[in-house]
This record gives structure tokens, sequence and C-alpha cells, in this order.
């Protein structure tokens, strides 16, 4: 989605900006663009394409500039072109704004700007904003914006750059994040704090509201009355390191290579000492405020829907407490049935997803205690939510969820072994079983992590198909919901999870000779079963890929290629089973020669709705 940038310092801004561009170009992005002041006057460069277009441009330029913003866009009004690309001008040519999110009533804006005398250049929505500054201005950007912004409806994150303020930005937020760096005689904007680590490691998190006024003498916060806000200043521990490359070819192999890691930071303090039992100390409810919900409902989008979908059968089965799971973009508006005695979980990678953000705010509109299961610290989800317990999985980069998901799935495991402690549905013993097998779990995942190269061969073996199927049973099924989504928003490859008792429902008339099937058959209750399946496939001459616990006969003798996971009780195989199905998805992806971090059409932080 949308990034922002912006730069006021002794820096040569444009290469401030165009390195921020692209430290954000894992959101995904259509065109990018910068404005800057150069010997007095607001000039602008903006392209369609990757941002290296964009750097070429103004080479030739070189310009010596030492504040200016910047932008990569995702297209929502008006198509991906150099003229739709932000930044965006008023009349006048003096006023230059980027802009993340939708202005709602941009239509009637425009009409009424333009009865007004007010010309447009672009079809999109944010132009309205530089007309609006442009009419309220009376001398203060800072009013001259808040004035624009009363007219306003819908979602931004906006900064602001004028010829007539040399040395001044102003920006501000509702409903899509934005962050003030702060460095030494040096300010930043961006909409991540991945633009800012090798600049500022001191950030003030801008809240709803919020606008920020950026000179050379500091950085102020306002509220929406143009008063000054005491913001407290939020210290950036992330390594650099960990949000490049570091050698990998792509940021979703290093991510998948990085699980292990991950899940040991994950799980870290929150198993005791003794090793028998977890603990969730950030979440201040009570046992007993605990044992009081009589539902669970868990809201998310994408893979993190899918960790729900796992956490589902772990807390129904762990502590027999009811649980639904909704897709952020469903709830929000079939008025679902909620009170005060629901448990609303949130999950979110980013804490920026514009669908689950609304969930979210439904969800206590009704009253409802709302925990937010996120990886980013301080994003809108965390701040907003009542309790959050952080995945502790460092920047996801690649648009391509990984080890995010891995890590959700253990605080969704955590969660469940919190709500069976507070109802009483598991002795001490059981509790001590799981824990246990939780604890086995990163080292399992880099001995699957070893096998690489296998899966790299059987990856490239496949890599032509059209279509690829998934199936499993129970909580098989929900890894497979997720082995589809991995493989198809990467490699272009139509991939479908069925459950596999629904295959003769349907799904089996596309099975035919050489159909690529993958069964997961890591659910030993239901192996028979599952296997019974694998037969149906069989006998139209479909492939088989089986993925089961250690070694089992039964698989190896019906299935055409098998991959066996470590030993493990089938309660916690999820969080083992979808590291392969990522690695196959990566290896048939890069042989296809896919932008495998970028993938066409798709943005890592979904901020629109
Ligand atoms: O940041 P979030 O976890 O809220 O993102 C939700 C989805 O947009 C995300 O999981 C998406 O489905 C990924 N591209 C999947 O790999």
């Amino acid at each position: 989605m949308c990034g922002i940038v912006g730069y006021l310092g002794a820096r040569n801004a444009v290469s401030v900006l165009i390195d921020g561009l692209k430290r954000l170009e894992y959101r995904g992005y259509d065109s990018a663009g910068v404005a800057f002041l150069n010997e007095g006057a607001l000039k602008v460069h903006k392209k369609v394409g990757r941002i290296a277009a964009l750097e070429e441009s103004l080479q030739a330029l070189a310009p010596q500039t030492r504040i200016g913003i910047g932008h990569t866009r995702w297209a929502t009004h008006g198509r991906p072109s150099d003229r739709n690309a932000h930044p965006h001008f008023d009349c006048t040519g003096k006023f230059a704004v980027v802009h993340n999110g939708i202005i709602e009533n941009y239509g009637e804006l425009r009409e009424q700007l333009g009865a007004r005398g007010h010309r447009f250049a672009s079809e999109t929505d944010t132009e309205v904003l530089a007309h609006l500054v442009e009419e309220a201005y009376e001398g203060d950007l800072c009013a001259a914006l808040r004035a624009a912004l009363e007219h306003v409806r819908g979602s931004y994150a906006v900064a602001l750059l004028s010829e007539y303020h040399p040395e001044r930005l102003v920006a501000a937020r509702k409903d899509s994040p934005l962050v003030v760096g702060l460095g030494r005689g040096e300010y930043f904007l961006a909409s991540d704090i991945p633009a800012l680590l090798p600049y500022a490691r001191q950030v003030y998190l801008l809240s709803e509201g919020e606008m920020a006024e950026l000179t050379l003498d500091g950085a102020r916060v306002l509220d929406r009355q143009g008063e000054p806000v005491a913001k407290e200043i939020f210290n950036v521990d992330w390594d650099a390191e960990a949000a490049e490359r570091g050698g990998f070819p792509h940021f979703m192999l290093k991510e998948i290579c990085e699980q292990p890691r991950a899940l040991r930071a994950t799980l870290g303090s929150r198993v005791t000492p003794e090793g028998d039992d977890a603990v969730l100390k950030e979440i201040s409810l009570t046992l007993d405020e605990l044992r009081e919900f009589t539902k669970v409902t868990v809201v998310a989008c994408g893979t993190a829907y899918h960790a729900g979908l796992i956490g589902k059968y772990v807390l129904e089965k762990l502590a027999r407490i009811p649980v639904e799971v909704d897709l952020a973009s469903e709830f929000r508006y079939r008025n679902p049935l909620l009170d005060a005695m629901t448990l609303v979980v949130v999950i979110s990678q980013s804490g920026e997803t514009a669908d689950t953000i609304a969930a979210l705010r439904e969800a206590r509109a009704r009253g409802c205690r709302v925990l937010a299961v996120t990886n980013v610290v301080g994003s809108t989800v965390a701040r907003e939510a009542d309790q959050v317990v952080y995945t502790w999985a460092g920047p996801e980069i690649a648009v391509a969820s990984t080890k995010a998901y891995t890590t959700q799935l253990l605080v969704m495991y955590l969660l469940g072994l919190l709500f069976a402690k507070a109802r009483g549905t598991r002795t001490a013993a059981e509790i001590a079983e799981v824990t246990a097998a939780l604890r086995k779990i990163p080292a399992q995942v880099e001995m699957i992590l070893e096998q690489k190269e296998c899966l790299r061969e059987l990856a490239e073996k496949y890599c032509h198909c059209e279509n690829v199927f998934f199936i499993g049973r129970g909580l098989d099924y929900a890894v497979a919901l997720e082995g589809a989504l991995k493989l198809k928003e990467i490699s272009y490859i139509h991939a479908e999870a069925c459950a596999a008792g629904e295959l003769k429902h349907g799904t089996l008339a596309l099975i035919v000779e050489g159909v690529p099937v993958i069964a997961l058959a890591t659910q030993d209750e239901l192996l028979e079963k599952l296997l019974s399946n694998v037969k149906e496939v069989k006998a139209r001459e479909g492939t088989v890929l089986g993925v089961c616990l250690g070694k089992k006969e039964e698989v190896a003798r019906t299935v055409d290629h098998v991959i066996n996971l470590p030993a493990a009780p089938s309660f916690v195989a999820p969080i083992l089973a979808v590291v392969p199905l990522q690695l196959l998805a990566y290896y048939m992806a890069a042989a296809r020669g896919c932008d495998i971090d970028k993938p066409r059409n798709l943005a890592k932080s979904v901020t629109v709705e």
C-alpha cells in the first residue's frame, strides 16, 4: 500500500526520500514521486513503475535540497500513471501533498472546488486536499491543513510542503499510520518505521487526529484544535540489519529461515522456568475474569485469519469455549452477535489493516473487550485494543506472511492454555505436555529447514502446473488453506484448499491425470479417513504429495512423494506442517521467475477497505 516519507535537515533531502521510499517498497506500490524545494521553487518528479525509474529521472538533475516529501502509490482512485502518482499540487503550484488512505467524499469536494474555478491535473481523491489547502491558506501552513481536513471524510496520513515555507513540513493522520522521526537537527516523516531505521531511532507515533509540525528548531505534535500535545518518545530497538536481506535472494526466504528464532523469541519468557506451564504476563485479565467469557470471536484477514482458524480448534479443544472466526471485512458489515461476555481477538501482523481496525472499533463500540495479537509495537491495533500480546517475529518485509503466521499460531496455543487454566478444563499434566511440545517446535522447524534442497527439487518439478489442490482434515484443513494462499499469491498458480471430506462434493471433478494434490496427513486420529480421500485422488490419476509427522508407512505407500516432518503430537503439527508449504511456494515462484517479495497487485499492509 502507499508509503510516505518526509525530510527536513542538513542532508540531501532527495537522497533521504529515495532511500526511505525504497525501504517502503515491500508494502507494494505502482508509482512513486517526490516534491522538494530547489532554489526556493517547489519541484516535483513522479513516475509510474519502480522507484528506480524515479531515481533515474532525478539523476541528471542531482538536486541539492534540504526539504522534501515523497510517496509510493498503490492505485485506488485512477489508474497507475505519472499523472496520478503523488505528490499532488494545487492550482498555483505552491502546495504539494502526499496522502495515504481514501477521501470518501472526494467526488463532491471535487465538484464544489471545480465550481469555484479549481482545475484538476489527476483523477485521484488526494488532489482535492491540495486545492482545499490553497483555499484555506492565510499565512499559517498548519492552520491551512487543519482547515482543509475539516471538509474531508475518510482516512488519511498526509504530509504537506509549501514554497511559502522553505523550512517547514506539516502532517496529519486519521486511520492511517504516520510517525515523526527525531534526528539531531533533522526531522523525518514516515508512514512506517522501516523507512527511518538508518536515520532516527526516536520517534513520535502520531495518534488519531493529531498533526505534526517539523521545523529546524524541532518537531511539535498538535491536537485537532491546534493545541500542543506532550508526546512520549518511542525508542525503536529494531536492528536495521533485520530489515534488510542479509544475503538471502528474497526477504521471503530470509523470513522463512528466521522462524526458529522468531518462535523462540515469541515463546521466550512465556514459559515457566520449570518448562511445564505457559504464562502471558501482558494480559491483565485475571483467571476469574477470563472464566466469565462465554465466547471468543477471532477477527482477521488473509494469513492472520488462517491463524485464527487454527486458534478456534486449539481454544475449543483445550478450553472447551465456543470460538467463532470471522474475516474482518465480513464481520464489520454483518451485525455480529456480540455482548460483554464475548472476548474479541484481533490478529494482525502489521496492526494497520483497515478492515481489522474497523472490526476492532466495532467490537469495542459494542462493549466487548478486545485482545490484539500483533507483530508491530505501537501499531493502531496495539494501541486501540484493551490487551495486546506481541508476536516477536521481528520486521516482516515480504508481502507473503510466513514468520508472522507461525508466531501467531504459537500465541493462539498460549492463549488456549491460559483459557484452559482459567476454565479448569485441563490438568496440570496435560498443560505441561502441550507446553513441552511447544518448546520443541523451534528446533523441529530448524530440522524442516534442512530439507530445503529436496523441497526445491520437488518445487521445480511441479512449477509449470496450472492448478494445485491442498487437502486436509481437522487442523490440517486450516493449514491447507494457508498453503494454498501462500502458493497463489507469490507464484500466480491457481491453488485451492479443500476439506478432504468435501472433495467428492465438487472439487474432485477437477482432478485429472497429473494434477498435483498436496495432502496434509498430520492428524493421527483422522489419518485413515484422509488416506481414503487420497485414494479417491489417486483413482483419478492425480499426483499426491503427502506431508506427515515422522515416518508413516501407510502414507508413504499411498502417495507419490512424501515430506516427513519431525515426530510431534498432532495437536501442534500446524506450526510444523506449514513450513514445507511455505518453501514449496517460494521455490515454485522462484522457478517461475516471479517477483516474490512484491507480488503483482498485492501490498504488505492493506490500509484501505
Ligand atoms: O498485517 P495483517 O496481518 O493484518 O495482514 C493481513 C493480510 O493482508 C495478510 O496476511 C495477507 O493475506 C498476506 N499477504 C498473506 O501472505
